[in-house]
């Protein structure tokens, strides 16, 4: 465990020279030169002769933090952009380049946020999580759009458990807490016919968002964490949780296909067995009732008109 990482999980209290040294084998002077590094990086570290060191304060969000917290393969190597396009743009682009699985782009704040469908996503500074993981997995690319189910799987159980908040799945993608948006998935990819280059799996989670800080078009639909749970929550240890989920998942995707994915989703979603009204991309709509999703996560709707559709991309009203 790094210094940085021990220090974190004292949650405040003192750790000694000696347990910071040991897990790297560090002297001394190379503890003091981290603690030296951790303080230039906006991290508050009080130094007592006798207890040791220990962590008073942590910038807002840092990509050490997010590093140090995740214990899984994916956010070892994070960059944290103040500002930026899109981390999505920016982690295909770090991808094109050869960039690692696992690579992990965030950003304080997005001047050109990408939602699906082509729409913007609104994404002020400082307050909300935007990151974009690059993922190579081996798999077809008809199975990619189980990853987007993944992530949302991901996400909203990370959200339930880090901070009790009913999250919920809205088909395919978009994270719920009582029928308001919380946060959404863009998943893209470089693929061919065969096989997928590389995914980017971006997400975005209003968290502490004051309903004054929405845009009035979205007031009445989106939500935030702070909004729902009544405090604000901060976001390296939130960006940490998913990202060790998120592993966890495609591990065992990887290793056992795609049913506890499937499953994992039906279990946390608010669109099976309800009235729905799909909106496809190219402007034509179905009505029915939203009887499940297949193997590929499309969602099967019977319809009004009394047929079976089996839907892959849309929005949904319910
Ligand atoms: C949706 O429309 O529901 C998907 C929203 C996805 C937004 C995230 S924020 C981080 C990443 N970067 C982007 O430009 N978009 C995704």
């Amino acid at each position: 465990m790094g210094v940085l990482a021990a220090l974190l999980k004292a949650e405040g209290c003192f750790v000694s020279g000696s347990a910071l040294c040991a897990p790297e084998g560090l002297s001394r002077a190379a503890l003091w030169k981290r603690i030296d590094t951790l303080r230039q990086q906006g991290f508050t570290v009080e130094a007592q002769k006798g207890a040791g060191y220990r962590l008073t304060g942590c910038p807002a969000l840092s990509a050490q933090e997010v590093a140090a917290l995740t214990i899984g393969p994916l956010g070892q190597n994070v960059r944290l952009y103040e500002t930026t396009t899109s981390t999505n743009e920016r982690a295909m682009q770090l991808a094109s380049e050869g960039a690692e699985h696992g690579t992990v782009v965030m950003a304080l704040e997005q001047t050109k946020g990408k939602g699906r469908l082509g729409r913007i996503w609104h994404s002020p500074a400082g307050q909300n999580l935007y990151i974009s993981t690059v993922i190579r997995p081996s798999i077809a690319p008809r199975e990619a759009s189980l990853l987007t189910l993944l992530c949302a799987v991901a996400s909203a159980r990370t959200l339930r458990q880090s901070t009790g908040a009913e999250v919920s799945i809205k088909w395919p993608n978009d994270l719920m807490i009582d029928g308001h948006k919380l946060g959404g998935i863009l998943l893209e990819m470089r693929a061919d016919q065969d096989s997928v280059h590389y995914l980017v799996a971006g997400i975005g989670i209003n968290v502490n968002l004051s309903k004054r800080d929405l845009p009035a078009e979205l007031r009445a639909t989106a939500t935030s964490l702070k909004m729902a749970t009544g405090k604000p929550w901060r976001i390296a240890p939130l960006c940490a949780a998913l990202l060790d989920e998120i592993a966890q998942m495609l591990g065992e995707f990887q290793s056992s296909g795609r049913a506890s994915v499937l499953e994992a989703w039906r279990g946390l979603n608010c669109t099976l067995g309800k009235p729905v009204r799909v909106l496809g991309p190219g402007g034509g709509q179905v009505r029915g009732m939203a009887m499940d999703i297949d193997d590929e996560g499309r969602l099967i709707v019977a319809t009004e008109a009394g047929g079976v559709e089996h839907i892959g991309s849309g929005d949904i009203e319910q």
